[in-house]
């Protein structure tokens, strides 16, 4: 739960920056789309915390340092280049696929624990989480590849 808290606000800080730098107006808009989600994400976290008695504080979490890290090395790298999206649909799918791993867990812990409502809180964002994967894969098959690709 720390360690998920304190990657929720580092991505919040986060996808401003990749959404600033990306070139598809598309890319963009899912950017700005998923970072009010993330907002959300980070109240319900507050609510799974408030539900098992706990106060909510994160915790340094060494995997999404190192993929937001590889991020921002993407976009120092490619700054400029066509294929600047196509790299930044990867760091964020990468983000994507972390949170679905955390949340996929913390759901069946919860589960497992009969926390109810902290089942259902962790559900909403896991559901938010697949459905922002799905839409950048759908984005990286279209446009922005091909964009790379041409360059
Ligand atoms: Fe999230
Ligand atoms: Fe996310």
């Amino acid at each position: 739960m720390k360690d998920i808290y304190f990657a929720e606000k580092k991505i919040l800080a986060t996808l401003p920056k990749m959404g600033k730098v990306a070139q598809s107006s598309e890319l963009k808009a899912a950017f700005e789309k998923h970072r009010g989600q993330t907002e959300e994400h980070v109240t319900r976290l507050e609510g799974v915390f408030e539900a098992i008695g706990k106060k909510p504080v994160g915790k340094t979490c060494a995997a999404i340092m190192g993929i937001t890290e590889e991020g921002a090395e993407i976009m120092e790298e490619y700054n400029g280049s066509p294929s600047l999206d196509a790299g930044l649909l990867a760091a964020a799918q990468a983000v994507e696929h972390y949170e679905i791993s955390r949340y996929g867990t913390l759901r069946t812990w919860a589960s497992e624990l009969g926390l109810t409502e902290a089942v259902n809180l962790l559900d909403l964002t896991l559901s938010e989480e697949k459905e922002t994967d799905a839409a950048l894969t759908e984005l990286a098959e279209s446009a922005v590849n091909v964009a790379a690709e041409a360059a």
